[in-house]
């Protein structure tokens, strides 16, 4: 069960979808109720995806020549999309002539439901016209979507998706894929040298904690895992590019936030003897590669 200060940080609805989810006679219901995403300040904003590709951009620049993504018709593929499309709406706004992403907890009937058309899909739409243009009305840009967009429901690693593609996305997916090589071995499939990817990998406890890493590295990954259930596989940075590396991708690791000077517990040597403090206390790195 989530700690009570946990539960305290997140909204209403957020609380309850964490407890149904667990409570044995409600556990299967949906993933996701409409109620639920709309009060989410994650999920609830759909132009964080924008945000969020602007702020890496600019992360990744800083570090090596990047040109920014130019999604007019490119093959775009998301692993781990989440409930809402993640970045599928803005790269078909941008005119991608698909998108295509595998994800779990996807539900197409949810997506294209009333509340999320007019609480979620309206306002994103509103926000992308004011960033970008006019490109499409509201009622181009459903059609769109219904139509460029092929979210599959369950894990990327067995998806029926089709390659090449020419773009490649993920956001804070990565590190909840157990185990990551089957997601990798599938990417190596669907690229080419030319596929452009940037996956934000967000090392952290997933917590709300002082320090991103507080009660991670008390102990070895196994013991925190049995203790906390499969929610995060605890790779660091250098394991996710080195599982990149033996599958034939070329991939370069840029550190976009590191966390060490408020970290206080006490190294377990399983992470000391592996690790050095780079990689122990990178908390969000993206994982990209070719420049242009
Ligand atoms: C932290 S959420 C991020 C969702 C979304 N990218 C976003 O930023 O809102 C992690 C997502 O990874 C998905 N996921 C976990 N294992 C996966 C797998 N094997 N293949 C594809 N997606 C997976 C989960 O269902 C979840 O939606």
């Amino acid at each position: 069960m989530p700690k009570l200060s946990y539960l305290l940080g997140l909204t209403p609805y957020e609380t309850w979808r964490l407890l149904r989810l667990r409570l044995p006679l409600l556990r299967n219901g949906p993933a996701w109720t409409p109620a639920e995403l709309m009060s989410s300040p994650k999920h609830g904003r759909g132009i964080r995806f924008a945000e969020l590709l602007l702020r890496q951009e600019q992360v990744v620049r800083r570090q090596m020549p990047w040109e920014p993504l130019d999604f007019a018709d490119r093959r775009v593929v998301e692993i781990g999309c989440g409930p809402l499309a993640g970045f599928g709406p803005l790269a078909v706004f941008l005119g991608a002539s698909m998108f295509a992403s595998a994800e779990p907890e996807w539900d197409a009937e949810l997506f294209f439901s009333a509340p999320v058309r007019d609480r979620y899909l309206r306002f994103f739409h509103a926000d992308l016209c004011a960033a970008y243009g006019p490109r499409l009305d509201f009622t181009q840009f459903i059609a769109a979507l219904r139509e460029r967009m092929r979210i599959h429901r369950g894990g990327f690693e067995s998806a029926p998706l089709e390659g090449p593609a020419d773009i490649v996305l993920s956001q804070s997916c990565l590190e909840h894929v157990f185990p990551l090589d089957p997601t990798v071995a599938r990417l190596a499939a669907l690229q080419t040298k030319q596929t452009r990817f940037l996956h934000l990998v967000d090392f952290g406890n997933h917590y709300p904690t002082g320090n991103p890493f507080d009660g991670l590295y008390e102990q070895p990954p196994e013991d925190y895992i049995a203790r906390r259930g499969k929610a995060i596989n605890l790779l660091r940075a250098p394991d996710v590019v080195a599982a990149f590396t033996q599958a034939g991708i070329a991939a370069r690791s840029i550190v976009s936030r590191t966390m060490k000077d408020t970290y206080a517990g006490k190294i377990h040597p399983w992470w000391r003897e592996r690790y050095e403090d780079a990689a122990l206390f990178t908390q969000l790195a993206l994982v990209v590669g070719p420049a242009a």
